[in-house]
């Protein structure tokens, strides 16, 4: 007979953090090297050592690639010990390569952990985004409002102007009209070249961001894990996948999703209590990026468990030599 061991969310937490800090603080050196590829790959060396380390029977259900794409940390990949609870992972270990590449805010280490079953297995598509902070009634906009409908739901639900809004878009080519159809609200929009991880978390502590609501399409994945940070933070999100031709679809298939226009709630993407962090690499609005001093790198790690929605803030000094 198995026994089964229980997800001990509080202990496992400072082990999620040591595992975001290490990534975020081997990538280090490659902030403004212009190399994607290398301060990738760093972050996914340093996720994988930390991760083997801890007491746990894990399997990476949001991660790299598939397993023919990825040669570390791919979707299905087993990590830990095995001595421990059996868990779901989802993970970026650098979310904003181009942003470490380039040395611009916002890019992070994020991974988020809970019990087997706990988050959905998303394939690696589009989804189309939308997530508001805490404090509103469920619904308040969805995702088949227009941005427009959007920002004036919100707004009125505030009590305040269309002007006192600010929406978090990504910017591409394919959110264009989006944006103008914000704007002709008077809402202002922060653009983000990359990012909707943090894009989305913005919208939690809106006072210390400034940032009221995300909308928009990006990675999947990164949706999971945006809704893993909002489960903790508060705050409403949701997501419908996009497929772009039949092999996006049969992704989808693949990862045992059935139906293709499904609106997935917050609580649909992260079925149970999880536990979410995040290291800064580069400088951003939710954590300080990485920090030189002779002899000593200093991180910044947002710590957060949904069962107690405790966000910790935590800053750790490490001697370099
Ligand atoms: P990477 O760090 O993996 O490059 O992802 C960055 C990112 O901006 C995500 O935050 C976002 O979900 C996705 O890329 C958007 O995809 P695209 O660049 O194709 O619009």
């Amino acid at each position: 007979m198995t026994t089964q061991i229980d997800f001990n969310d509080r202990m496992l937490s400072l082990g999620l953090a040591r595992v975001a800090e290490q990534a975020a603080i081997a990538s280090a050196d490659w902030i403004g090297r212009g190399d994607e590829k290398a301060a990738d790959q760093a972050a996914v060396n340093a996720m994988r050592d930390q991760l083997n380390k801890l007491d746990i029977q894990g399997t990476v259900v949001i991660g790299e690639g598939e397993r023919d794409e990825a040669p570390m940390l791919y979707i299905g990949e087993e990590v830990g010990n095995g001595e421990g609870p059996e868990v779901d992972i989802a993970l970026d270990p650098l979310e904003g390569t181009t942003l470490t590449a380039k040395d611009m805010p916002n890019a992070l280490t994020v991974i988020a952990m809970g019990p087997r079953g706990s988050m959905l297995h998303a394939p690696d598509v589009y989804m189309d985004k939308l997530a508001i902070g805490p404090g509103y009634k469920t619904g308040v906009v969805t995702l088949d409002m227009s941005p427009m409908d959007r920002v004036n739901a919100l707004a009125a639900a505030k009590g305040c102007s269309t002007d006192d809004i600010t929406v978090c878009i990504l910017e591409r080519p394919r959110h264009e009209e989006m944006i103008a159809e914000v704007r002709q609200t008077g809402a202002a929009i922060r653009l983000i070249t990359d990012g909707d991880v943090a894009g989305v978390m913005h919208c939690a502590e809106p006072d210390l961001t400034g940032i009221d609501m995300y909308m928009g399409s990006g990675g999947a994945p990164e949706g999971v894990l945006a809704a893993a940070a909002l489960k903790c933070m508060g705050g409403q999100m949701f997501g419908r996948l996009l497929f772009r031709n039949d092999d996006e679809k049969g992704r989808a298939a693949k990862a045992g999703i059935t139906n293709l226009d499904r609106v997935y709630t917050r609580d649909d993407l992260v079925t149970e209590h999880v536990i979410f962090a995040a290291t800064g690499v580069t400088n951003g609005s939710l954590v300080a990026g990485i920090k030189r001093e002779v002899g000593y790198l200093t991180t910044e790690t947002i710590l957060m468990r949904s069962k107690t929605g405790s966000v910790r803030r935590m800053t750790y000094r490490n001697p370099t030599s």
